[in-house]
């Protein structure tokens, strides 16, 4: 993980020290570097977890990850990011999504140094993160819920599996271990965003870097809120009214905010989270039991229970 930071640092550079700066802003603000940490570790389940296109692959997904954050944050209005400014406050929406789109440049930049068949996963990989941002603003015509899983199967759970699959593919392991990492990573990062969407109502921004109900005041209606509007208990009249209404009033998300935090379906979403890393886990029996296959199982647990 040393090598892959300063790696990130060494992409983030431009000849033009404006661009340079505005690259690097959300890089050195911090980060789990989570999607990077995946990629060295499911390429410990092949035999050259030490390759030089085990660290590209690495560097590839978190620069694609910090482009999306960039635009991201244009997306939700939101001034924090990483615990500092976004880019959007930092500078404004322009800078924000150009730099975003520069990152993304480079990320492909540096997977073409990984052949075709690597240009290829991370286009289709792209498209299905772009498609999911796009679909998160669109009324569902079907059931919500499955309309919101399909959302973050694209924006979260994509990229995710493909940092379980270059590792798996560039440290060598075989096509059945790189099936089954995929398929873990697809689960794991969908249960990362939904721990991502809990956290949103349960943390402080201390905690998280992030300012806590965004996305209530953008109006995407996450795994909790869509299990707590499932309720006919009459004591939730009053949240469920406010969460029919419009959240962008300062008084009306704060009330809403406060009775989601005590509501039980933040403990049921918690669940939910849980069994999807079980059944994450239960990919990994094609790994022989060890140090590999209990890290990633710890992986997944930590994804479920993370409370930052
Ligand atoms: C934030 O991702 C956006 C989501 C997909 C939930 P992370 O939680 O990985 O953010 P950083 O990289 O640690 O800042
Ligand atoms: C971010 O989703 C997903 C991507 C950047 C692709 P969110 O909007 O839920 O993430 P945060 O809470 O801002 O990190
Ligand atoms: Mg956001
Ligand atoms: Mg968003």
């Amino acid at each position: 993980m040393a090598a892959v930071e300063s790696a990130l640092f060494e992409h983030a550079t431009s000849p033009s020290p404006y661009v340079t700066e505005a690259a690097r802003h959300l890089l050195s603000a911090g980060g789990k570097r989570f999607r990077p940490l995946l990629v060295l570790l499911a390429a410990e389940a092949g035999p050259h977890a030490d390759a030089s296109e085990v660290l590209t692959a690495a560097c590839v997904v978190e620069i694609t990850h910090v482009g999306s954050l960039y635009h991201d944050d244009v997306m939700d209005e939101a001034a924090l990011r990483r615990g500092a400014d976004s880019a959007n406050s930092r500078w404004d929406n322009h800078v924000a999504i150009l730099t975003g789109d520069w990152l993304f440049a480079k990320s492909s930049e540096l997977t073409a140094q990984l052949g075709p068949d690597a240009v290829r996963i991370q286009a289709e990989t792209f498209t299905r993160l772009v498609e999911g941002q796009i679909l998160e603003g669109v009324v569902p015509e079907g059931d919500p819920l499955q309309h919101y899983l399909a959302v973050v199967a694209g924006k979260t759970g994509s990229l995710i599996a493909t940092s379980a699959r270059y590792g798996a593919r560039f440290g060598g392991a075989s096509r059945e271990v790189e099936g089954a990492l995929t398929a873990y990573g697809e689960i794991v990062g969908s249960a990362f965003q939904l721990s991502d969407d809990i956290l949103d109502i349960a943390s402080d921004s201390e905690e998280s870097g992030k300012t806590p109900g965004t996305d209530l005041r953008e109006g995407v209606p996450t795994l909790p809120v869509l299990m707590a509007q499932a309720s006919t208990d009459p004591a939730d009249a009053r949240l469920l009214e406010l969460l029919a209404g419009d959240l962008t009033d300062d008084a009306r998300h704060a009330e809403a905010l406060a009775l989601l935090r005590v509501h039980p379906a933040l403990a049921q979403a918690r669940a939910y989270v849980v069994d999807q890393a079980q059944r994450a886990k239960a990919l990994l029996e094609v790994l022989p039991a060890g140090s590999v296959r209990q890290a990633l199982e710890d992986f997944a647990d930590v994804v479920a229970l993370r409370t930052a």
